[in-house]
């Protein structure tokens, strides 16, 4: 066990090698205090970390075989085409980068520079995502695990809205950080709009903690909550509609700078941010919030509040980089493409709908599928105006207002008044 109190002088030293923990891995070690863990010991074994320098260095120098022959390292030079992907070779003397040589695809201007900032909306969501910042340990789980073992506590509808929304949102958000990483990132080429998607990525990588640690604090079955996906259609199918938008993006083939392929990001990016971070998460943030306002779950609810706030950000993070390359590529946005993006947006409100009927068949707390039905339509008006589509559910009314307060991020206090949610980090303080 490493301590900040041992003197640098050993960590220095060539022979250092860290201690293996000898615990396995448990939830929270990074919040357990190294007194706390000396305690829980016990009467293990002491080891001492820091044998003399002249033991290790002999034990390591028997298991060096000397090499006989000169030792290299170089790498061969690649033949790919990397330009556009911020991997390409340094061009020494090249003229110094410009706003206006900025696109957000298909730039060949260096990726590495972060400035001059073209797109001030891309760095300001960054800051606004930083600022934003939480962890999923930070909410008290307590009661949610009280109530969840006390017999009498939740109905079995209840029960099963819980368990099918962490099945769902538990694979889905890993599916949106594969989709970033592996088929979006490569294909955006804007230094700004990339430090966003970092920023989102990592986001993402909290909210499948959060779902984890729901998990883990309810003591639920994690292998049924995580194999949902594969096992319920009613989780499947979602996953099942937007895979194909992400492979052929991460395809390693593909590639942007024709029409046909530039239309194709750009629906991807309409099937991932428009509808399944727009469309599909909303029936189970509204189902899982709704309960945390009559005073159950509240834990889950909390995690489901931060999550949404988040995830409005991402959501409007892409259709900002929608339609900033309708005005810089005019020609993707033709009449047939937009059917087919009003098509795809129907289809998802059918299919979100769907996921309300499964996941409440005989309704619960005041809430039945065919609301979620006209929330759907409302929420899918709003997505199609966003990106400059007709609306297509006319005269659809919002039959859950107090959904909006959840995203209002001005918000001094949170939602359930539990926490103060403004979780403002050092980097987003003012020194004055
Ligand atoms: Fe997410
Ligand atoms: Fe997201």
């Amino acid at each position: 066990m490493l301590n900040w109190d041992d003197p640098l002088a050993k960590f220095n030293e060539p022979a250092f090698k860290p201690e293996p923990t000898e615990h396995p891995p448990r939830a929270g070690d990074g919040l357990v205090t190294n007194e706390a863990l000396m305690e829980t010991a016990g009467s293990a074994p002491v080891v001492d970390p820091f044998p003399p320098v002249s033991e290790t260095a002999a034990a390591i120098d028997n298991e060096v075989e000397v090499a006989e022959t000169p030792v290299s390292y170089e790498v061969e030079a690649t033949e790919a085409d990397l330009s556009g992907t911020g991997l390409e070779d340094i061009e020494m003397g090249a003229e110094r980068i410009q706003v206006d040589d900025k696109k957000i695809i298909n730039c060949r201007a260096d990726l590495n520079q972060l400035v001059p900032f073209k797109y001030e909306w891309a760095w300001q969501k960054y800051l606004d995502g930083c600022a934003n910042h939480w962890m999923p340990q930070e909410i008290n789980m307590a009661a949610d695990l009280a109530l969840w073992r006390d017999p009498t506590g939740l109905t079995e509808d209840e029960r099963t809205i819980i368990k099918r929304n962490l099945g769902f949102f538990s694979t889905a958000d890993s599916l949106v950080a594969n989709n970033l990483v592996l088929a979006v990132y490569r294909h955006i080429t804007n230094p700004e709009c990339r430090q966003y998607l970092l920023r989102q990525a990592f986001e993402e990588a909290l909210h499948t903690h959060a779902y984890q640690y729901c998990v883990e604090s309810l003591g639920l079955d994690e292998g049924e909550i995580f194999n949902m996906y594969r096992e319920l259609p009613a989780v499947a199918r979602k996953t099942e509609w937007a895979l194909p938008f992400t492979k052929h993006l991460a395809d390693p083939n593909f590639h942007t700078g024709t029409a046909e392929n530039d239309q194709k990001l750009l629906r991807e990016l309409i099937a991932f941010y428009v509808i399944f971070e727009g469309i599909f998460f909303y029936v189970g943030f509204a189902q899982i919030l709704s309960m945390g306002r009559r005073n159950k779950m509240t834990g889950v609810a909390e995690q489901f509040q931060y999550i949404l706030r988040d995830e409005s950000m991402h959501m409007n993070f892409g259709i900002d980089v929608i339609n900033q390359i309708k005005i810089e590529n005019p020609h993707l946005w033709t009449p047939s493409f937009q059917q087919q993006a009003v098509k795809m947006i129907r289809d998802a409100v059918e299919l979100e709908t769907q996921y309300a009927r499964d996941t409440m068949p005989r309704g619960i707390l005041g809430l039945n599928a065919p609301m979620f039905e006209e929330y759907l339509q409302f929420i899918a008006n709003r997505r199609c105006s966003q990106i400059g589509l007709p609306e297509q559910y006319p005269g659809a009314g919002n039959p859950f207002p107090w959904m909006s307060e959840v995203l209002d991020l001005k918000k001094e206090k949170n939602f359930f008044e539990t926490r103060v949610t403004e979780y403002q980090t050092g980097g987003a303080l003012s020194w004055d």
